[in-house]
């Protein structure tokens, strides 16, 4: 059986209290934290950058999973490097030099990991299937947690997990926005292994049992 990760966003945290967010990921057992950073501009909402990375490094040891809905995101390399990031994932969308910002990321010492919004198909990641670590579907259009999921985005998770096989590639699939612990079942069943989650992380009262029906268990 594959191992599917939980991966709790902290964009649904209080950001007054984020290093007790990011303890309260650890406690209750999950894989990954993911940290949501936009512009502004590639998305209509303002988060963390990478002193927000940074100050949280030390705060725990799981891999900090930073999605970037950035433009311009080979300007962010080095001082997410620098912070401690784990996995670099940005926009297809945003970047017309994909390749080259895959190469920068791996060469700054992180895990390249590549987006894609709803409205993209996954043919336009063809050409760089082989060369991340992951990619990140996205079920929403990202900008803002507590969204409804868009189930046509499923599909995609289908049809990424086919070209793993048959290319005999390793990228992780993961699926984030509007996950909670009833459609996790159906992503995972889909071919995601990566389960992205904000609002329903951070308004379970019992975490830990959050993050084991997130993995599908
Ligand atoms: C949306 C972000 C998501 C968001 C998910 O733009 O990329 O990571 O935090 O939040 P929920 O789980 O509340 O949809
Ligand atoms: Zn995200």
């Amino acid at each position: 059986m594959k191992q599917v990760l939980a991966a709790p966003s902290i964009l649904a945290a209080d950001f007054g209290r984020l290093a007790e967010a990011v303890q309260s990921v650890e406690q209750a057992g999950a894989d990954w934290i993911h940290v949501d950073v936009m512009d502004g501009r590639f998305v209509p909402n303002l988060t963390f950058g990478p002193k927000t990375v940074a100050d949280l490094r030390p705060v725990s040891a799981l891999p900090l999973d930073c999605h970037l809905m950035v433009e311009n995101p080979q300007d962010h390399i080095e001082s997410f490097a620098k912070a401690g990031a784990d996995y670099f994932t940005f926009h297809i969308e945003a970047a017309v030099h994909s390749n080259r910002v895959i190469q920068n990321i791996r060469a700054a010492g992180m895990k390249p990991g590549i987006s894609l919004v709803p409205g993209t198909p996954v043919h336009f990641l063809d050409e760089i299937l082989a060369e991340v670590d992951l990619v990140l579907v996205m079920l929403v259009n990202p900008g803002f947690g507590g969204q409804h999921m868009l189930p046509s985005c499923l599909e995609k998770l289908v049809t990424l997990a086919s070209i793993r096989e048959e290319q005999g590639l390793r990228y992780r699939i993961s699926v984030d926005g509007g996950i909670n612990a009833e459609n996790a079942r159906r992503a995972i069943e889909k071919g995601a292994d990566v389960i992205v989650a904000g609002s329903a992380f951070f308004e379970a009262k019992d975490k830990a049992t959050a993050v084991r029906n997130f993995r599908g268990r």
